[in-house]
């Protein structure tokens, strides 16, 4: 019987449960990528400002997402705490995605304006100061380090060839953002917006 061959044979049967699985990926995955709901923005979402960007990719080179999730799930423990939980059209200028999945710290996805700008300075040069007990590492030299700007514009350029509807006049004032400002007040900016667009749009 020709079951009891694939069952026999270890190889055949790895090379079989592999496309059996890839299909069922396929038909589960390709939809994704022509659905309009995945890809349409929500109506408050604007692109990251020349500083926040700047943010974001100080946020990434310090691993910050190896702790905090961007995510908020659909599960109710989540969403009483967090509020509403992610959607994908507050993502879809997000090149790469941070969502993480190591959850060390809680989910930031939602946590603009939640503190104030002090606090978040405070709180990253030493979190212990305004969290007792907190085991999240300091980051002092954010503090002190002034912010790298020679790419900023090209940085800006490549999201829009991604898709981020950056404007000839967003990238020529980026400089004026950015000029002299320090690696922590990028991260603080960056911070600041985390899930605000959503909230907007529910007043
Ligand atoms: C080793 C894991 C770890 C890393 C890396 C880490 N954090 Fe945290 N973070 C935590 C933990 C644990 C908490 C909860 C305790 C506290 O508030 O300090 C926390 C709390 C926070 C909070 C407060 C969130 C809230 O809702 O109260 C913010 C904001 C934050 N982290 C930002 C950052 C940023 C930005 C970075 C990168 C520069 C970072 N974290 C890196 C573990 C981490």
């Amino acid at each position: 019987m020709r079951h009891d061959k694939v069952e026999k044979n270890i190889g055949l049967m790895i090379i079989l449960i592999i496309v059996v699985i890839s299909f069922g990926g396929l038909v589960e995955i390709v939809p994704l990528f022509f659905q309009k709901q995945t890809q349409e923005a929500i109506p408050n979402l604007k692109p990251l400002t020349a500083l926040q960007l700047e943010g974001r990719d100080i946020y990434i080179r310090e691993g910050c997402h190896v702790c905090h999730t961007q995510m908020v799930r659909p599960l109710f423990s989540e969403t009483q705490r967090y509020g509403h939980y992610t959607v994908a059209g507050e993502q879809v200028y997000e090149h790469p995605f941070l969502w993480g999945s190591k959850r060390t710290g809680p989910d930031l996805g939602r946590v603009g304006k939640r503190y104030s700008d002090e606090w978040h300075r405070v709180h990253l040069v030493n979190p212990r100061d305004v969290v007792p007990g907190s085991n999240m590492p300091s980051y002092p030299w954010l503090e002190k380090t002034i912010l790298k700007t020679t790419h900023t514009e090209d940085k800006m350029r490549v999201l829009r060839k991604l898709g981020v509807p950056y404007s000839d006049q967003d990238i020529e004032q980026a400089q004026d953002e950015v000029a002299n400002k320090t690696e922590l007040d990028a991260l603080v900016a960056y911070l600041q917006q985390l899930g605000l667009a959503m909230s907007a749009g529910k007043q």
